[in-house]
């Protein structure tokens, strides 16, 4: 294989075969294909697109780059990826949940991109607890409490690792076949039977039209079918921040609520409603419906927090002691009214600036830094009313962050609708 050649080939809209992209991806991983020469590909991907088995087989190329986890028997695993969102932390609400249910859950999750936050350093923020385990622990975990959170370890998908540093910072993320096969890659990877998504759509998503996120569900739900497995997307709202707390520990405190019974509405919907959708692919409810009440029991009967206690201790962790920040901010409205919009993606710009989220990969983490929103669409407001509280340790970004929540919160006059949370399912 002629890496040069292959790349003209894509470059030209031609189909590459399962051979040649094996090949490329393997080079890739081995060195013998260079990072520039990966880039080219991937932006001729981006621009030429991919046909269904191009997808195909470059999720298997990535797949097989390194360890498929295999459980070694026919329990039902199901988990959960979301494409990304701010204030997006179901995850920590459903494991516990669908564990609780009896079934089983291997969650390998990633670090925030952009914007968006990510499980696992709202995980890290939980002072002691340890995203790095190793495969053996990870699948003991699993069996004996039903849900084990992760990061991706080196054994798993390293193809993707490579390739979605390399996408990052080549203007080559917001691609669908490259999608597809970086999240089905290692989703496949976990030894899972079904998988549940949460597509989000709106400002704060990836992809921003409704029309573009049931696309890329309709691709991830092909890429999983042929790989074998049952799955369900659910085309969500990321219009506004999802709860209302946006930060590590900020969102790991917001997620004790939740699991508390209490709570924000559009959280506690959002997690019954993708946990119900877990529950029924793992086979522990006959219908929807039933799958849902049963979510509910465990959430208000307190068994989900329980469970969800036992997991962080295993892993380490310490809920005791949560990062708090030094410093609080209030932004208050500028006029009365109805909220319009809660700027999802300027919101998560604010907090990245107060120190919880990256500019740069190797930049550190503020855990306690963050925002909390106390106003969502529709809410009635008040002049003078506190909008959002802002925590921070250092100063330095308060200024800008300050000013773009105040921008983010767009009041009318006119009342106005509370947008749908969950707009479609599709199977
Ligand atoms: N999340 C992933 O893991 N990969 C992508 O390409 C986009 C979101």
């Amino acid at each position: 294989m002629i890496p040069a050649e292959l790349i003209k080939k894509k470059r030209g809209g031609m189909e590459l075969s399962e051979t040649e992209i094996k090949t490329f991806v393997n080079g890739y991983v081995l060195g013998s294909v260079a990072d520039y020469q990966m880039s080219a590909f991937l932006m001729a991907v981006y621009f030429r697109g991919m046909t269904k088995k191009e997808t195909w087989s470059l999720t298997q190329a990535m797949l097989h780059s390194g360890t498929v986890v295999n459980f070694g028997d026919s329990t039902l695993r199901v988990d959960k990826h979301s494409t990304g969102g701010v204030g997006d932390k179901t995850s920590l609400i459903i494991a516990p949940i669908v564990a609780a249910a009896g079934i089983q859950v291997p969650m390998i999750s990633g670090r925030g991109l952009g914007h968006t936050g990510g499980t696992l350093d709202k995980l890290e923020s939980i002072p002691g607890f340890d995203v790095w385990l190793d495969l053996v622990k990870f699948q003991t975990q699993v069996k004996k409490l039903g849900a084990c959170f992760i990061g991706q370890t080196k054994e798993i998908c390293p193809a993707d690792k490579k390739m979605y540093a390399l996408r990052d910072v080549t203007g080559t993320v917001e691609c669908i076949p490259l999608i597809c096969a970086s999240i089905m890659s290692k989703k496949l990877a976990e030894g899972i039977d079904g998988l549940v998504l949460d597509v989000k759509t709106g400002a704060g998503a990836f992809m921003k039209s409704k029309a573009a996120a049931q696309n890329l569900a309709k691709n991830l739900i092909e890429v999983g079918e042929l790989g074998g497995k049952k799955v369900v997307a659910l085309v969500t709202d990321m219009s506004q921040p999802l709860g209302n707390a946006i930060g590590n520990s900020l969102e790991v405190e917001e997620c004790l609520e939740t699991l508390s019974g209490r709570g924000p509405a559009d959280l506690r919907e959002l997690s019954i409603e993708l946990s119900a959708h877990m529950i029924l692919l793992g086979k522990k409810a006959k219908n929807i419906l039933a799958a849902r009440t049963l979510a509910k029991e465990l959430l208000d009967t307190g068994a989900a927090l329980t469970r969800f206690k036992e997991i962080v201790r295993a892993q380490n962790g310490n809920l005791d002691n949560l990062p708090k920040a030094k410093f609080v901010y209030e932004v208050l409205a500028s006029r009365k009214g109805f909220v319009r919009a809660v700027q999802a993606e300027q919101i998560g710009i604010a907090s990245l600036l107060l120190g919880a989220g990256r500019m740069r990969a190797d930049d550190k983490i503020d855990h306690s830094a963050g925002i909390v929103v106390h106003k969502k669409v529709s809410d009635k407001v008040e002049k003078g009313e506190v909008i959002a509280t802002l925590y921070y340790n250092t100063g330095d970004s308060l200024e800008k962050a300050s000013q773009l929540v105040k921008e983010a919160v767009l009041i009318s006059l006119q009342k106005v609708k509370r947008p749908r949370l969950i707009i479609k399912v599709m199977k």
